[in-house]
């Protein structure tokens, strides 16, 4: 049986310490009665057409100990510009952090807009409105890139195709840079996502390619996310 130790500050002014076994439900009587503490929020969101679609976007509270979300809400999309309250209630005192997050049919958080650790031993806490950036290059960098593996071939010296997608050489690579397969057309062009061969090969445009691509990325959003990057001048 595993042990593990459950730290519960502020309780009655003082600190105690629980033994649990594994299920981790184990409580006492008093922390049944405990009503937890609410966390509110409230996100603008920049550039709804990144808005996720196939990944939930969730607002959730989290502990050290699990990696899926203690209690969560999932964001729809906003149909207009107004900002997004959300709330999550009745938090115990192992919730440590909340995410503003994209995440994997597991519930495990793929992707994080906004995080914040927090004290539940407290009051209810407000976070004040904050600017949500749905595009980011760090986004499309950890879901494209990395969450598909195109690191695995384009990393090295010169990497698959003369193309490098690591984190610390992508963005050079692509952005103004001519396509070495077709070379008419560049990598990545600021504003102009027909003249951007990435979307080609991602999309399966270019049956020249010794190493078809077709299928690397699955999910509709990843792609939308590269298009709105583009046409929204490739921010870094
Ligand atoms: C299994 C290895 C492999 C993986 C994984 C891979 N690629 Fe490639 N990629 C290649 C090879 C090989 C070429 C060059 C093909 C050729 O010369 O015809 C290439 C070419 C390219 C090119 C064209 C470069 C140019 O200048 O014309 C782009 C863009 C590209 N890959 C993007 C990606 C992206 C984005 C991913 C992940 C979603 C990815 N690749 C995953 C092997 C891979």
């Amino acid at each position: 049986m595993i042990k593990f130790l459950l730290k519960i500050s502020g309780w009655f002014g003082g600190l105690i310490l629980l033994f649990s076994c594994d299920s981790g439900d184990i409580y006492p009587e008093e922390y049944e009665h405990n009503e937890g503490i609410t966390v509110y929020a409230t996100f603008a969101f920049d550039n709804l057409n990144a808005f996720p679609d196939d990944y939930p976007l969730i607002f959730g509270a989290f502990s050290d100990k699990q990696s899926t979300p203690l209690a969560s809400v999932r964001i729809m999309k906003p149909k207009n510009h107004e900002p997004v309250k959300v709330s999550v209630n009745n938090l115990k005192p192992d919730a440590t952090s909340i995410m503003l997050c994209l995440t994997d049919p597991g519930r495990q958080p793929v992707f994080s807009f906004f995080e914040m650790d927090i004290n539940v031993a407290g009051d209810s806490i407000i976070i004040p409105e904050s600017e949500i950036s749905l595009i980011s290059y760090e986004r499309i960098q950890n879901l494209v890139f990395e969450q598909y593996n195109c690191v695995s071939c384009h990393q090295g010296n010169t990497g698959a195709g003369n193309l490098l997608l690591t984190a610390d050489k992508s963005y050079n690579e692509l952005v103004n840079k001519v396509s070495y397969k077709n070379p008419v057309k560049n990598r990545v062009t600021p504003s102009d996502i027909g003249n951007s061969f990435v979307l080609d090969v991602l999309e399966d445009r270019n049956l020249d390619i010794a190493q078809p691509h077709t299928g690397f990325v699955t999910r509709n959003d990843d792609i939308v996310l590269l298009k709105e990057w583009i046409k929204n001048g490739c921010k870094r």
